[in-house]
C-alpha cells in the first residue's frame, strides 16, 4: 500500500445504510455483484461464477474488505447486503489523474440490480465521501467510469463531481470526474 492516507473507517452510518466490513453471510451478494451480466456491462462483463467462488474460498469472504476505504454497503435495518463502495489510492501507472504524482483518493461503487434506481448509491458515496472529508486534509477525489455508463454519470453529477477529461482504458472510453474532497463536509 502506497504511503498516502487513507479513510481509515470501518463503520459509517447514514439514514438507511451502514457501510461496514463484511460477514461470511455476504458470499452469495458479493458473488452477484462478480457474476450479474446487468451489473457488470460496463465493468468488463460477468465473471465466471467458479472463479469467484474459488476466489471467495481462497481469500475467505470477511478478508475480502481488508484493505482501509474498503466497504460492503448495507441497509441498515436488514444488515442485507446493498452492494460495494470503495475509496481508495488510483495508482500512478494507470491512465486518469489530475496531479503529478497520482494516487489521489478515487471513488468506485457497485449495486446489486434490484438496489439502483432508489438512491442509495448517492446516499453511500456521500456518506463515505464525508466521513473522509472529516478525517483527512482537503485534497481531490477522483470518480473514473465508462462514458457509456449514464446512470453512474449521473450519479457522478449529481454528487457534485466535475467532468474533466475522457481517456481510454480497457478497451473504452472513460470520463474523468473531480471534486475537492473538503466539498463534502457536513
Ligand atoms: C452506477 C450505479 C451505482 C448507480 O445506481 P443508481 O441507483 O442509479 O444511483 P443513485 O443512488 O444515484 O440513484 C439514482 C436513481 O434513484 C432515484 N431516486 C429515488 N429516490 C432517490 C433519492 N432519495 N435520492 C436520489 N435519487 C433517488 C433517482 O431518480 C435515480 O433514478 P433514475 O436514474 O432512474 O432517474 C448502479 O447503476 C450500478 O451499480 N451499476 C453497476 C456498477 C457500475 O457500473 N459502477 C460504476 C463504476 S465506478
Amino acid at each position: 500500500m502506497s504511503g498516502f492516507p487513507m479513510l481509515s473507517a470501518t463503520e459509517i452510518t447514514s439514514d438507511l445504510l451502514l457501510l461496514r466490513k463484511a460477514h461470511d453471510t455476504d458470499r452469495d451478494g458479493l458473488i452477484e455483484l462478480q457474476t450479474d451480466p446487468q451489473v457488470r456491462v460496463y465493468l468488463g462483463g460477468p465473471r465466471a461464477r467458479s472463479d469467484v467462488e474459488q476466489y471467495f474460498d481462497a481469500v475467505g469472504t470477511a478478508n475480502t474488505t481488508n484493505k482501509p476505504g474498503t466497504y460492503v454497503i448495507a441497509d441498515n435495518a436488514t444488515d442485507r447486503l446493498i452492494g460495494t463502495l470503495m475509496l481508495n489510492r488510483r495508482s500512478a501507472d494507470r491512465p486518469g489523474h489530475v496531479t503529478e504524482d497520482g494516487e489521489e483518493l478515487e471513488l468506485s461503487y457497485l449495486l446489486r440490480r434490484s438496489a439502483w434506481g432508489a438512491g442509495l448509491a448517492f446516499e453511500a458515496a456521500a456518506a463515505a465521501l464525508r466521513a473522509a472529508a472529516e478525517e483527512l486534509p482537503d485534497q481531490p477525489v477522483l470518480v473514473v467510469t465508462q462514458t457509456a455508463n449514464e446512470r453512474s454519470l449521473r450519479l457522478v453529477t449529481r454528487l457534485g463531481f466535475q467532468r474533466v477529461s475522457t481517456f481510454e482504458e480497457h478497451d473504452a472510453q472513460q470520463t474523468l470526474g473531480v471534486a475537492s474532497l473538503h466539498s463534502f463536509n457536513a
